[in-house]
């Protein structure tokens, strides 16, 4: 990780139906109400003028799994230089939806792409990694039958099979126990409430008191 950057990068991490993405107004609005600028709040695939032009090309048509990999990179690259990088560097707060470890469960585990996506985290990252990064930790079993529920219309990536599922969750494991030091694991079994509280308690004991120097109005 970068000393030099004056912002803190958030990221949210879990497989499908782990429930991240209903939180992240939440950690937003938290973060603000303790005094911190929160200026950006970005999404991958996504985040960039770019990113965002990628993101129904990666979600929607059917490839192959190098280019799928390749066009993540891309967005990122996009994604880090032309909208993280300059929000840390006003010393703003910027959380995204999803990031570096995605690719790690999805493309490297899922779809055992794990060597390369190794070699292009190196090329597109040099050593900018988040920050902190919150792992909606939930069991295979109930993240299948969460999705089994949704109603809303599901991408690409979602209707993969069972068997590409459970990498992924194995994977989001296997990284959340490598990278310990940056990464905190949200029970996401709990209902919303519970989850809530569990960021709310994070940003109170942890993010505070290492991040007050970038409080705009402490309370
Ligand atoms: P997301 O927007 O979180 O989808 P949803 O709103 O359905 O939760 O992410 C879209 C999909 O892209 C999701 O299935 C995970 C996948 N993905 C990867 O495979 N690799 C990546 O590097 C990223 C960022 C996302």
């Amino acid at each position: 990780m970068s000393n030099d950057k004056k912002g803190v990068f958030i990221t949210m991490e879990g497989p499908d139906g782990a429930g991240k993405s209903s939180n992240v107004p939440f950690l937003a609005e938290c973060l603000r109400e303790n005094g911190f600028k929160v200026a950006v709040t970005t999404r991958e695939p996504g985040g960039s003028k770019v990113g965002e032009l990628l993101r129904p090309i990666i979600l929607n048509e059917p490839m192959d799994s190098t280019a799928e990999l390749l066009l993540f990179a891309a967005g990122r690259a996009d994604h880090i230089n032309r909208v993280i990088k300059p929000a840390l560097e006003r010393g703003e707060v910027i959380i995204s939806d999803r990031f570096c470890d995605s690719t790690v469960a999805y493309q490297g585990y899922g779809r055992g792409l794990l060597e390369k996506v190794r070699e292009l985290e190196e090329f597109v990252h040099g050593d900018f990694y988040p920050n902190h990064t919150l792992f909606f930790d939930i069991p295979f079993e109930e993240c299948l039958s969460r999705l089994s529920k949704r109603t809303d219309k599901q991408d690409r990536i979602d209707q993969e099979a069972i068997d590409f599922k459970r990498r992924v969750w194995f994977g989001y494991q296997r990284q959340f126990n490598e990278n310990q030091h940056r990464m905190v694991r949200i029970n996401a079994l709990d209902d919303l409430p519970s989850v809530q509280k569990q960021i709310q308690n994070w940003v109170h004991v942890e993010f505070v008191p290492i991040h007050r120097h970038l409080q705009h109005y402490p309370r």
